[in-house]
């Protein structure tokens, strides 16, 4: 990675000597950011020591301050109460406006009902919830008593919910009795209870009720909002230092079930405070929407702790983007006078393929910034979103990062660089991006594919995985020592700007969203009719990528489509609807090498129709399985 005067503007000269210095004096650099974006109530004196590549970096570590204060109160004492948080519009069209006030009301009330359940210090939390104002205040809430949340996306079935309790050893789940999407309501109520029974840490479950107003007979089952009212609406903040624990969130992996990253308290919120204010270039007038939910980490670090820590307006949305129509969006960016949008590659595709006419009812006048984030953007699309949804006047930021980065890694930054469509361009403050080859030399030529790899210091990143110390060194560490391992697969140009081209190991991106294949396979294979199954990424128009399954069937069982949708069934069970395969194929062999492992990249050739050339298949012990794929994948392409 080379940054020369080639690749910079004028901001990109300051940009240059600031992100040198960052580099060479990292302590300096972020000590003074700090004390300058965060309140604390004790300031630190140690600001930074170990490294992330040994697993044992800490930010700030004697410091005390409170995430929620930060968020919240810090603006109310400073006079801005009265300043919108959020401008809340359901999936159904009600709308609601939140101020700094009438989050400090709720969260401290939801903060004393955590308290009175006798949650404490410490304690996990599971939030199981959509994208409503009550998610946000639990988050807040877990935060201003130093219980560490740990939000399950409200998309997983309640067989990953349950695996998530679990490993977390939640002592308590926060959750609703129902929601909308889309337009259809999903009724959580009775199914949710079941948790209760089956995971031993559980001891509470507090229902912030949507639908119905229940009376519970059963003392582990809180009403939510009842019990808000019965409390004070003052809570104290308890003060926490630097390296408390702060929330757990799950990603998938290549193997095994879904990784525990664990973020603590001020390198977290001090980074995404920072990086939400570079990055979009912040102004106090902006209007700020960020399309994600918060059960993934753009919603806990760029809907959630960025913004509030920055005491942003922003809109929070928890609907499907083309419900009703696909003019909502832009006819909201209108309504609201959005002047940073922040969204996916997948729902800019979704949105620029129901037509231009959707265009039509809106200006979308107001907006300065468009950022995009969750996978590759593909030039077209971007393109689009430049001319058509921009008009030519924004500027448009790739952000690459990853749950485990907690926040923006490379990015251009706005004037700092002109943009190119589908590069993630340049290294965030703190981040040393290296790319390697197989042997794990540095790759300097461009155009060349290699591994990304991280080092650096930047107060953001993951502490480690969740009561598993192994699994982080393994995973992240031991690959490539020195180095960080990302798991993607990036080149540069000749100007030394990055290009991600998305994950090299066994991870899934579909829409934006991670699905580890041995997750995939396994509730495949917990159907009776099937033995063995390999899952591979195809290519997509809207969503980027699709997922194919190529499956083995125990013999003597006939392939139908009601056994492939029970199969896609069995899928939506154990990991979520989400996850569905878009494709079962019913398949004679799998290519296996002599070791046994199924040799996935045959199969994810076969589903990019790139036959021709299979590269080196000598380690292959059942070569023919390579004619006969290549035979059914014709068959299945032509007919
Ligand atoms: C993976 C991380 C970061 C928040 C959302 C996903 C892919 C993410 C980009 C981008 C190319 C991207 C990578 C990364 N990815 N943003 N701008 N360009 N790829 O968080 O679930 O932890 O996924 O998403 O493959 O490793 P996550």
């Amino acid at each position: 990675m080379k940054i020369d005067d080639k690749s910079c503007s004028d901001l990109g000269k300051k940009y240059k000597e600031k992100y040198f210095e960052s580099i060479k004096n990292p302590e300096k650099f972020w000590k003074e950011i700090a004390l300058s974006r965060l309140d604390w109530e004790k300031v630190p004196t140690e600001f930074y020591s170990g490294n992330l590549v040994n697993g044992d970096a800490k930010w700030f570590a004697d410091g005390r301050l409170n995430v929620s204060y930060n968020c919240i109160d810090r603006h109310v004492l400073a006079g801005l109460g009265g300043r919108v948080a959020y401008y809340y519009e359901s999936d159904s069209g009600l709308r609601q406006v939140i101020t700094y006030n009438d989050l400090l009301e709720n969260v401290s009330r939801l903060a004393n009902v955590l308290k009175s359940q006798n949650i404490k210090k410490g304690d996990t939390v599971c939030i199981y919830m959509p994208s409503i104002p009550e998610a946000i205040y639990s988050m807040l809430a877990c935060t201003r008593i130093g219980a560490i949340h740990s939000v399950v996306f409200a998309g997983f079935s309640l067989e990953s919910l349950k695996k998530r309790i679990d490993d977390a050893e939640c002592n308590a789940i926060i959750t609703v009795d129902s929601f909308f999407r889309g337009g259809k309501e999903i009724i959580l109520f009775e199914r949710i209870k079941s948790v209760l029974d089956e995971c031993q840490s559980l001891k509470k479950i507090l229902i912030s009720p949507r639908s119905t107003d229940f009376m519970s007979v059963d003392e582990r089952v809180i009403n939510l909002a009842k019990a808000m009212v019965e409390v004070s609406n003052v809570c104290a903040p308890e003060w926490m230092f630097g390296e408390d624990p702060l929330f757990i969130l799950y990603t998938s992996g290549s193997t095994g079930s879904p990784k525990g990253v664990l973020h603590t308290t001020a390198g977290y919120l001090l980074y995404v405070t920072y990086t939400h204010e570079q990055s979009f270039d912040l102004r106090s007038n902006d209007i700020y929407w960020s399309a994600s939910d918060i059960g993934w980490i753009t919603g806990h670090s760029y809907l959630v702790y960025g913004p509030l820590s920055n005491g942003t307006t922003s809109i929070l949305f928890d609907g499907v983007p083309s419900h009703p129509s696909p003019s909502r969006v832009w006819d909201m960016i209108d309504r609201y006078k959005v002047s940073i949008y922040y969204s996916t590659p997948t729902i800019i595709r979704s949105l620029q393929r129901a037509g231009d006419e959707f265009l039509k009812s809106s200006k979308r006048e107001s907006l300065r910034i468009l950022g995009s984030v969750g996978e590759p953007i593909n030039p077209e699309a971007w393109r689009w979103l430049d001319d058509r949804i921009g008009n030519n006047k924004c500027i448009i930021v790739d952000t690459w990062w990853q749950t485990e980065t907690g926040g923006h890694a490379l990015l251009p930054l706005p004037g700092v660089v002109k943009t190119k469509p589908g590069a993630a361009m340049l290294p965030f403050y703190g981040v040393e991006p290296v790319i390697v080859n197989l042997k794990g030399k540095v790759i300097s030529s461009p155009y060349v594919p290699g591994s990304l790899l991280l080092k650096g210091a930047w107060p953001g990143h993951l502490r480690g995985l969740y009561k598993d110390r192994d699994r982080f060194i393994n995973n992240y560490l031991i690959p490539y020592p020195g180095y960080f391992y990302t798991g993607d697969s990036a080149y540069i140009d000749e100007d030394g700007h990055i290009w991600v081209n998305g994950r090299i190991d066994d991870v899934l991106n579909i829409a934006g969203r991670l699905i580890g294949t041995a997750e995939l396979e396994s509730s495949i294979v917990s159907h009776p009719c099937a033995t063995e199954a390999a899952a591979v990424a195809g290519p997509d128009e809207v969503k980027g990528s699709c997922i194919h399954v190529f499956v083995l069937l125990r013999n003597g069982t006939l392939s139908s489509s009601r056994l492939t949708d029970e199969l896609k069934s069995c899928v939506a069970g154990c990991i979520g609807s989400f996850a569905k395969p878009d494709y079962i194929h019913i398949v004679e062999s799998l290519p296996k090498t002599r070791s046994g492992k199924i040799m996935r990249r045959i199969l994810r050739k076969i589903v990019h129709d790139e036959v021709d050339d299979f590269g080196d298949i000598s380690t292959l012990s059942n070569s023919e399985s390579v004619s006969q794929l290549t035979e059914y994948w014709d068959v299945f392409r032509n007919g």
